[in-house]
């Protein structure tokens, strides 16, 4: 699904189901990133007009999911922690040499965010078909389908700007990289843990 090399282990949800308050507030600060990646996306590359109108729709969906985020922590009757260091984003981001053209630079700020957006969907597909909670687990089958589009539409906006083959290779490989990673994670109730 997605692309993605290695699946989640489905034991990452029992890890999850024991601390739901931990799951939401990382994922409150995923949708937050997810919007601050957008914005900085139209600062950084301001001349890619349609990537531009895009992110703006962007900015506003993920800031709305944010809220979803959000809303879900006060109603269990608790209130938004702080953020901590994702190692999921750390190890992702060593995939990536520093400097290169311009076009370069976009096309791997693109594909990050596809792969960050593939992993968090299948996470979030899984936490609906897995989690015990059902009103829970709707809540996550709604966001996966709206996050889902996200994926491809970066991935596309990479292969768009950039060279299609050396896209397509850099893709590959950043999927087996991502794979990798993977095989340390599933252990925590993070989204990307
Ligand atoms: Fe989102
Ligand atoms: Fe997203």
């Amino acid at each position: 699904m997605l692309g993605l090399k290695l699946p989640t282990d489905p034991r990452w949800v029992n890890i999850v189901e024991k601390n739901i308050e931990d799951i939401l507030t990382d994922h409150a600060y995923c949708e937050q990133k997810a919007t601050s990646t957008a914005i900085s996306l139209i600062v950084s590359f301001p001349e890619y007009t349609e990537l531009v109108q895009e992110m703006v729709a962007l900015v506003k969906e993920e800031i709305s999911h944010f809220k979803m985020v959000h809303d879900k922590i006060l109603e269990n009757g608790w209130t938004l922690g702080r953020d901590r260091k994702d190692d999921y984003v750390v190890q992702l981001l060593k995939f990536f040499p520093k400097g290169g053209s311009r076009t370069t630079q976009l096309v791997h700020r693109l594909l990050y965010a596809a792969l960050i957006e593939a992993r968090s969907c299948e996470r979030f597909r899984l936490l609906s078909e897995e989690l015990e909670d059902k009103e829970l687990a709707e809540f996550y089958r709604k966001l996966m389908v709206s996050e889902a589009n996200h994926y491809t539409m970066f991935l596309g906006f990479a292969r768009q700007y950039g060279d299609r083959k050396e896209v397509d290779k850099k893709w590959n490989d950043l999927l087996d990289y991502e794979a990798e990673i993977m095989k340390n994670l599933s252990k925590s109730e993070t989204i990307h843990g």
